[in-house]
């Protein structure tokens, strides 16, 4: 069957769909069926879905979970998470139950800049440059006044303009870096559009004077999703003693032991990755149920992991005069206005059960959500091992593979109720449970 087609995008979602599974699908009607049972069924909020995107023919669900008990800066939060792995609410859940009684977590705010940058070439003398760029510094940023009139309202605006000579790096090559406050939004369009604006304004404002001493040519204007001044940093403490509920020694141990993990994660990436991914399993999990962009929190917090020219752990730890000390500082550009805020019933329920935050208070509940998976990973990885909480809350996940009723549900997780099982495990059981439920059944 011909798979090309031109003028996709022209055709009704319906004609979309039917082609898609008469083209692509073995079973069009079984395709079709299962796209329309995935449709909300309020029109409003399907019209809506449609239009997040292009070429939509169906919803792609992910469950939204919710960690309670998370003490953060005093106030307790029940923090919703939108994620398809097991055991990363639970191990949450877990981390935010542990801390509550023992002070919480303490976010802070560092900084809030976000950048942006006009990428361009020059090949005249650098000293023109630098004389041109002093003198239409102040009309660049005028240039914007228009575009930055209602976030000035706000309190944000452009900051700064300064001119960064990359030529060492790349022959010819310039940047106007541009700093930004964007106060609740996320603010990547309003960022892009003061870009693009001075952009034209720097073409055309020296187009003339410049004609005899170099050409200027603008590469491209954009915001860089690398946000090192816009941080948050989050910490727990307590002593050693109430690390664990047993005595002092087993404390001192599982303290040592965690700072070891640490202090591997900072120096070998392979451990780093992996390190890494279960705190923006947290990090990431919230940042979709509140509509923010995960691609662009992930890019920035990898980036920072590599800030000192090696990736190593977002985390840290310290033990001092009996004080277990962990934390975590991350560049988290992220808003609790614009975008999918208002768009998306499950983000604008998330935010509500959150308390309708503003952008620092999210920036300081997120922290807080990649630190506690980082603990409890940690914590599980240093005593009895990861795949035995893992294993249990993948029980599921596994007998809905193997096809089991609710009540062979019901038995096997009766009888894997104090075991963490291997995949193996419970396929045998599920299997000597099946011959024996046929057994039952043709001796009826
Ligand atoms: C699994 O999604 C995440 C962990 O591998 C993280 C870690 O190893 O620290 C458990």
């Amino acid at each position: 069957m011909n798979r090309k087609i031109n003028g996709f995008s022209k055709l009704s979602k319906k004609a979309k769909m039917e082609w898609l599974a008469k083209v692509h699908l073995k079973n069009p009607k079984k395709g079709l069926d299962l796209m329309n049972s995935y449709m909300h069924i309020d029109q409003n909020i399907q019209k809506k879905h449609d239009e997040f995107i292009e070429n939509t023919v169906a919803n792609y669900y992910l469950p939204l979970g919710v960690a309670p008990n998370f003490l953060i800066n005093d106030k307790i939060y029940t923090v919703p998470m939108a994620i398809e792995e097991s055991s990363v609410v639970a191990a949450a859940s877990k981390s935010a139950k542990f801390w509550l009684s023992r002070g919480g977590f303490k976010s802070k705010i560092i900084s809030t800049k976000k950048i942006g940058h006009i990428h361009f070439t020059f090949d005249g003398e650098k000293n023109y440059l630098i004389d041109l760029f002093s003198r239409s510094k102040h009309d660049l940023i005028k240039s914007t006044e228009l575009l930055t009139k209602n976030m000035r309202q706000r309190g944000g605006g452009i900051l700064d303009v300064n001119l960064i000579d990359k030529t060492e790096k790349l022959i010819n090559y310039y940047q106007l870096e541009v700093g930004f406050e964007t106060c609740d939004s996320m603010g990547a369009n309003f960022i892009n559009s003061c870009l693009e604006e001075m952009a034209k304004f720097f073409r055309e404002s020296i187009e003339n004077e410049i004609k005899n001493v170099g050409s200027i040519d603008v590469i491209m204007s954009i915001l860089s999703n690398y946000t090192p001044e816009c941080i948050v940093r989050c910490e727990v403490a307590c002593t050693i003693e109430e690390l664990t509920k047993n005595d002092i020694s087993e404390s001192k141990i599982f303290a040592k032991k965690f700072k070891q993990a640490i202090e591997i994660a900072k120096i070998e990436p392979y451990r780093a990755t992996t390190h890494n991914k279960g705190i923006m399993n947290g990090i990431d999990s919230v940042i979709l149920a509140t509509g923010n962009d995960f691609r662009a929190v992930e890019a920035a917090c990898h980036t920072y992991a590599a800030k000192d020219g090696q990736y190593k752990s977002l985390t840290d730890c310290e033990i001092s005069n009996d004080i277990f000390k962990f934390w975590i500082e991350i560049p988290l550009s992220i808003g609790t206005v614009g975008g999918l805020t208002k768009l998306h019933p499950m983000v604008e329920l998330s935010l509500d059960i959150l308390g309708k935050p503003n952008s620092h208070e999210l920036m300081e509940i997120v922290a807080a959500s990649g630190l506690a998976q980082n603990f409890a990973a940690l914590k599980a990885l240093t005593t009895s091992g990861i795949q035995k909480g893992h294993m249990k809350m993948h029980l599921l996940n596994t007998l809905n593979q193997l096809g089991a009723s609710e009540t062979e549900k019901e038995i096997l997780q009766r009888v894997f109720s104090k075991t963490a099982p291997h995949h193996a495990q419970v396929v045998s059981a599920f299997n000597n449970l099946r011959n024996t439920q046929e057994g039952d059944f043709s001796n009826d």
